[in-house]
Formats: C-alpha cells, sequence, structure tokens
C-alpha cells in the first residue's frame, strides 16, 4: 500500500524532480559515486534509481559502464530512459526493493541513494541487495540520518504529513539491520550537505560469502604443509570461527 502510495507521488513529481532537487542530488551523488569508487568493469544495480542521475553521473568517467536501475515509479524510469537512450550498457526497469527483477549473484555493486526512508521493510530490502551481490561483491546506501536535530523534525513532520513516507533512521539501528541481514559492514560514515541535509552512509558486503572466501584461502594455505601456511590457515580459522 505504501509502495503504491509513493510510486504516485514519484509519478506525479517526476518532469520536475532534477530541476527542484538540483543541488541536492548533486551533493549526495556526488559523495556517494566518490564513497563508492566503482571500477569501470563492474557491473552496477542502482536500487531507486529515479531519474537515472547516478547512471549519468558514472557514465562521465566510465562511458561502458554496465548499469541496471530499478525504481517503482514509471515516469521516474521514463525520464531516466529518455536521458540515457543512447548509452548501451545502461537499462532500466521496474520493480520495487523488496522484490528485484535480477537473478541471484549478478552485480558487483549495489547502490541505492536517498530512498532507505521510503522501504516498508528494510531489512528485506538488504536481503533482496544481499541476494544480488557476487561473491565478494558489495553494497552502498546512503540516506537521512535521525541522529541529527533536523533529521528528527523532518522525520516527525513527514510522518504526519506525508502519506508515502516510512521513516529514517539512527546510525545504529541502520546497523543494526545490516547485522540482522547478515551483511558486515566495511565502512561507514555521516556526512552533512550546508546547513539542511545530513546523511549516513554504508558499504557493506555478503558475510557467508566472505566466510565462503576465507575458507578456501585456508584449505590452500593448509594444502601447503610449511610451518608458516599452517600457523595463518589456524590464525585465519580462529578469525571465522572455524578453528
Ligand atoms: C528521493 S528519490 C531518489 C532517486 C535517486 N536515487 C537519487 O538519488 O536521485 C526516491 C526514489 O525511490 C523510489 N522508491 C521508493 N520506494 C521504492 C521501492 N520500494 N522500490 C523501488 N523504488 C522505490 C521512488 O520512486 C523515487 O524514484
Amino acid at each position: 500500500m505504501v509502495e503504491f502510495v509513493v510510486q504516485q507521488q514519484y509519478d506525479q513529481l517526476a518532469k520536475i524532480y532534477d530541476q527542484r532537487w538540483k543541488t541536492y542530488i548533486e551533493n549526495t551523488l556526488n559523495f556517494t559515486k566518490q564513497w563508492a569508487n566503482i571500477p569501470p568493469e563492474a557491473t552496477v544495480l542502482d536500487i531507486a534509481c529515479g531519474t537515472g542521475e547516478f547512471e549519468r553521473l558514472l557514465l562521465q568517467d566510465n562511458p561502458n559502464q554496465h548499469m541496471l536501475g530499478v525504481d517503482i515509479s514509471t515516469e521516474m524510469l521514463a525520464i531516466a530512459r529518455q536521458k540515457l537512450h543512447h548509452c548501451s550498457s545502461v537499462r532500466f526497469e521496474q520493480g520495487s526493493a523488496t522484490e528485484l527483477p535480477s537473478a541471484n549473484e549478478q552485480f558487483d555493486i549495489v547502490v541505492c541513494a536517498s530512498s532507505f526512508h521510503y522501504f516498508d521493510q528494510p531489512v528485506d530490502a538488504l536481503a533482496e541487495m544481499k541476494r544480488v551481490i557476487k561473491p565478494g561483491g558489495k553494497v552502498v546506501i546512503l540516506d537521512w540520518c535521525k541522529d541529527y536535530l533536523l533529521c528528527r523534525l523532518y522525520d516527525a513532520v513527514l510522518k504526519l504529513t506525508d502519506p508515502g513516507y516510512r521513516q529514517c533512521y539512527t546510525q545504529s539501528e541502520f546497523h543494526s539491520f545490516f547485522s540482522t541481514a547478515q551483511l558486515t559492514i566495511q565502512a561507514a560514515t555521516k556526512i552533512r550537505f550546508g546547513l539542511a541535509w545530513e546523511f549516513m552512509i554504508v558499504t557493506a558486503t555478503n558475510t557467508e560469502l566472505r566466510k565462503a572466501v576465507l575458507f578456501d584461502q585456508i584449505k590452500l594455505l593448509e594444502s601447503n604443509q610449511s610451518p608458516l601456511c599452517l600457523e595463518l590457515s589456524q590464525d585465519a580459522a580462529s578469525t571465522i570461527g572455524t578453528a
């Protein structure tokens, strides 16, 4: 139900979205791009991609970057497709963050900017992100941070006035969702843009897959019978809890 409301809201907003939120978009997406540090060969999924601004930015640096943008709003997607119709390495599809239109383990990097506060089931959305990243892939999420006073105010006002809005979170609540979804946080920070906008960002990776990769490396070390390799393999095994 909430998703349907958000979809309608963004369908109506789509034509003026880029202009109305120009500075906000520039600040948040440039920061997200720098933070994510995406290599040109990486395949990228942008969840809640909106009008395709993140894709446009990334293509400026890496014109052949393979990307899929997913959003629930057909009108936001129409703007994104129009903007990037000449780029054959980018596709856009309609879909929900909790039911992504992708098979398992397809992407090196999943990005999601300024949208987590709309998600009705945040842990389910993270579980979907985890499902579609490749072994060793990462998830990068930027969203409003309720640790700040202004965000607490926005949160309270939007809950009363905006039927599509769900809620934003404190950094500690946000991080706890990652551990519930069994994603390991690799890096995290909080950041302000001007006086009005306060965010947090996380890069996370798939815990179990990281363990699986380490497990293989331990086996390799064990197969080499030198004392150093045996010592290293025991250290690694106790780190991931298999010793
Ligand atoms: C504030 S805009 C952000 C767009 C883009 N990420 C950016 O930073 O410019 C929020 C977007 O989230 C999308 N959205 C909200 N809930 C969603 C959901 N459950 N699944 C997919 N997209 C969703 C909206 O349609 C809208 O395009």
